[in-house]
């Protein structure tokens, strides 16, 4: 299992990176092998297919999240390679968990729309230091990211309108479209598989 932290700072061992070192000692014990790699909007991130889980960190400046990050996420190649790819993220700031919630954390999510996020999490002043909240942190992140898919049953229901596009289907692809549009719908957190999550879902494995 590899893991990569995806950071963007503008100090030098900060407190970001101060947090990122923990969660990355906590999930080399638990047997991940990880990377953490500085941010730059214009860097070229194809080098992230190779891991199994990201976990991007960023602090908060004059109201917007690091600007690198954000970079990499608008102008940069990161958003297409994070496609499938399972996330975690984390803020650092001096501002309260809800106006990070409502204010930072969406500066962020909207770009992921299409990726599961495991767990996200922001981290005020007090916490910086708090091993049991990184440690917490961690937890939660192994126990979504270890979750999986419940089970190749249908686990999700298919609306009317999917149903009839899977039997439209010659008969031979049935299995592997199934499959591939229960596996995603599992993957991204989807209760029900629509036309336009079928459609997502073709899209994500690059079918016409
Ligand atoms: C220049 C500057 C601007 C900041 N602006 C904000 C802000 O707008 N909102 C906020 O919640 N925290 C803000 N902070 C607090 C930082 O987000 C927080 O201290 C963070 O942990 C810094 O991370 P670093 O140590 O990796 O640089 C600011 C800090 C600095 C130094």
């Amino acid at each position: 299992m590899k893991a990569l932290i995806l950071y963007d700072s503008r100090s030098s061992a900060g407190s970001t990176e101060s947090i990122i070192d923990s969660i990355g000692l906590s999930l080399a014990e638990s047997g991940f092998y990880v990377e953490k790699a500085k941010c730059k909007a214009t860097a070229d991130y194809s080098f992230v297919k190779d891991f199994d889980l990201v976990i991007l960190g960023a602090p908060v400046y004059n109201f917007i999240v690091a600007s690198q990050l954000l970079g990499a996420l608008i102008q940069g190649n990161l958003k297409i390679n994070l496609k499938r790819k399972k996330i975690a993220l984390f803020l650092t700031c001096g501002s309260s968990q809800s106006t990070a919630t409502l204010f930072y954390l969406p500066q962020l999510k909207i770009h992921l729309i299409r990726n599961k996020i495991l767990v996200e999490k922001i981290f005020a002043p007090d916490a910086f230091s708090d091993g049991d909240l990184i440690d917490s942190f961690v937890e939660d992140l192994l126990y979504e990211y270890n979750r999986g898919p419940k089970s190749k049953a249908l686990s999700a229901k298919w609306t009317e309108e999917a149903q009839e596009c899977y039997q439209s289907m010659p008969s031979f692809v049935h299995e592997k479209f199934r499959t591939m549009a229960e596996e995603y719908a599992e993957d991204m957190g989807y209760k029900e598989i629509t036309l336009a999550v079928l459609e997502e879902a073709k899209g994500s494995f690059g079918a016409p």
